[in-house]
């Protein structure tokens, strides 16, 4: 899937115009981490500021009723009316916490570290995060349902407090990279982001790890901390909205699009409602990570989709099945000897290019990537769906391709093998028996990119059984190696339909000789490979088809130097 390789080298610009720029969006970036950790330094003092009564924590909010919330947090989230609101606060909370984390491991990761003070910024996230694990608090605060000690919850505060001065003392000292001291005003509903650190900070510094390994163009980062820093300064205009009756309505067409790059899934979805003869009756799936949530909803918040389409965003921890107790590839990454192969040497050797670390990217294994195989699980209610990839562009109306007759087939795609290539064998490991015995290796792959499914059929034939059965047989990686096209190879193997080969173009992101006639007449092209469109790496030829659909007009587009 094309998803994975995205950005791996999209952080290296060189060249004079090019040091200028990173020059700017290297100080976007400082000041949008010293805001966010100061944010969040800010958020852990006013939430530990317990008056002299037991539990009875006071605020400096001027609504009364945020001291109830507050209360209620601390006294083990009782269900009630405040519900929804103590989630959209929770929510928020979250995002900068996480953000944080990532953004020092980030920093971490560009060797900012070589100023002392970034570093002694990152040691204050690292002691934030670590501070709720201590033995002591872990147990008596950060288990909901049990009472808070009165006299462990004030020596934490004393803790977080000495935290929060020298935080005080760096960003004094920092005050040149420092422009946001008037937004903390704000920010009162961000109080609840100690409560989400004794919860989350262990799982949070995971993430962090995650971030840090996989590089990101600057951009990219500027554009999710600007859409972020957005939704901290107007907390108002981005309540959560209930889900609308036509994300459920199997009679419109429906697409699922698993990302998170924000500017790739405004192109795709852009491309799609420009291109359709009744847009109206277009329903987007956007999934993203728990990083990238928030400034995803910000951004379609912002920009609404066009044309009467309807989109909806949804992290993948919003699919609470999706766990490792049902998930093979969560129960594998968990597993100590897998998480040892994908990291190891990570942080020397990740940079480079070699044919192995591809292999090694933990983003093969991020669970966006194996989205697809839940497909009918996570929309029950549709009987076919269109799955697009992120760097994809559309350029016709699709809808023939609901209508296709897929005879009783569970997936629609195109075929790309050729002469002996892109065939089974090349995808899998033919001297397994378990292999040998099922498959025919000269069976014609596929592409993953564009592709119809038909979920009755799916729910009929037990895809996903069939998927976790064979993806749990390569614990050990004995059958193919990763990414997400094997195990589709295996779990769609007779059950895919092939398409007309102008449905889907592919090639884009590697290949510099696409023929422009075939890029013409397709419905989607695909930019698979590295040199994806959005970085400076991308291939001229192709790069405007792209650019013509991004959305220029977003000021946050031109203030992160796209440069398109
Ligand atoms: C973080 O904690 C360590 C000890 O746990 C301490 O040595 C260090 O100074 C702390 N850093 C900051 C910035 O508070
Ligand atoms: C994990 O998912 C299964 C269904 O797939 C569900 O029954 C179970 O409650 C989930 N576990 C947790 C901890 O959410
Ligand atoms: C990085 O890769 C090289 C070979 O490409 C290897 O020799 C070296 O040990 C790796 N780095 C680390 C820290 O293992
Ligand atoms: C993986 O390999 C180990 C030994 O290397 C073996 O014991 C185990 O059964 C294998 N697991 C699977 C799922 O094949
Ligand atoms: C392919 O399968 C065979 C038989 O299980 C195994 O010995 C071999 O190591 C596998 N090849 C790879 C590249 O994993």
């Amino acid at each position: 899937m094309a998803v994975a390789l995205r950005g791996s080298r999209g952080g290296g610009s060189n060249g004079p115009s090019m040091g200028l720029r990173s020059l700017f969006s290297y100080r976007i970036f400082v000041s949008a981490m010293f805001s966010l950790l100061f944010l969040a330094t800010v958020s852990v003092l006013f939430t530990t500021h317990p008056s002299a009564s037991n539990h009875d924590v006071t605020l400096p909010t001027t609504s009364g009723n945020g001291n109830a919330y507050v209360q209620r947090t601390f006294l083990a989230l009782k269900s009630d009316p405040l519900k929804t609101r103590l989630d959209l606060i929770q929510r928020q909370a979250n995002d900068h916490i996480t953000l944080v984390n990532a953004y020092a491991a980030y920093a971490r990761k560009l060797k900012l570290d070589i100023s002392k003070q970034l570093r002694m910024f990152d040691d204050l996230a690292l002691n934030f995060t670590h501070l709720p694990l201590k033995p002591g608090y872990n147990s008596a605060l950060s288990q909901p349902g049990t009472n808070i000690d009165d006299d462990v919850l004030k020596q934490f505060e004393k803790e977080v407090k000495d935290r929060v001065k020298i935080a005080r003392l760096m960003i004094s000292e920092s005050k040149e990279s420092y422009d946001n001291q008037l937004k903390i005003q704000k920010l009162k509903d961000t109080i609840f982001a100690v409560n989400e650190l004794l919860i989350k900070a262990k799982k949070n510094g995971q993430l962090a790890s995650l971030i840090s390994a996989r590089s990101i163009p600057k951009s990219l980062h500027c554009l999710a901390m600007r859409l972020v820093e957005e939704r901290i300064s107007h907390p108002d205009r981005y309540r959560e909205e209930d889900p609308k009756p036509e994300f459920e309505d199997p009679t419109l067409f429906h697409y699922a699009i698993f990302s998170d790059n924000v500017i790739a899934v405004s192109v795709v979805v852009r491309s799609v409602v420009k291109n359709a003869e009744e847009p109206w009756k277009h329903v987007f799936h956007v999934v993203t990570d728990r990083m990238n949530i928030a400034a995803m909803k910000v951004w379609y918040r912002m920009r609404p989709v066009e044309g009467g389409a309807h989109l909806e965003v949804k992290a993948v921890e919003d699919y609470q099945f999706l766990n490792s107790s049902y998930v093979p590839v969560l129960k594998q990454f968990e597993s100590a000897k897998s998480r040892r192969f994908y990291f190891e040497n990570r942080a020397e050797n990740e940079t480079k290019d070699s044919g192995d670390t591809k292999f090694r990217n933990p983003k093969y294994l991020s669970m966006l990537n194996h989205l697809s195989f839940y497909l009918p699980e996570m929309y029950p209610k549709l009987h076919k769906i269109l799955f697009l990839d992120d760097d994809v562009v559309v350029q016709k109306d699709l809808t023939g391709l609901w209508r296709i007759d897929l005879d009783g087939k569970v997936n629609g795609a195109v075929e790309t093998c050729f002469g002996s290539f892109h065939r089974y064998a090349q995808y899998l490991n033919f001297s397994h028996p378990l292999i040998k015995n099922r498959f025919n290796p000269k069976a014609c792959a596929w592409a993953y990119g564009m592709n119809i499914f038909d979920l009755d059929a799916w729910r009929r034939e037990k895809c996903t059984e069939q998927y976790h059965y064979w993806q749990n047989l390569n614990e050990n990686r004995t059958l193919w190696k990763l990414g997400t096209l094997p195990p589709g190879l295996i779990t769609f193997y007779s059950l895919t339909k092939s398409l007309d080969k102008s449905w889907h173009v592919l090639g884009l992101g590697y290949n510099p000789s696409v023929s422009m006639d075939l890029i013409r007449n397709a419905a989607v092209i695909h930019y698979n490979g590295n040199m994806k469109p959005w970085l400076d790496i991308a291939m001229n030829q192709y790069k405007s088809l792209w650019t013509k659909y991004v959305d220029n007009d977003m000021e946050f587009v031109q203030m992160c130097n796209f440069g398109l």
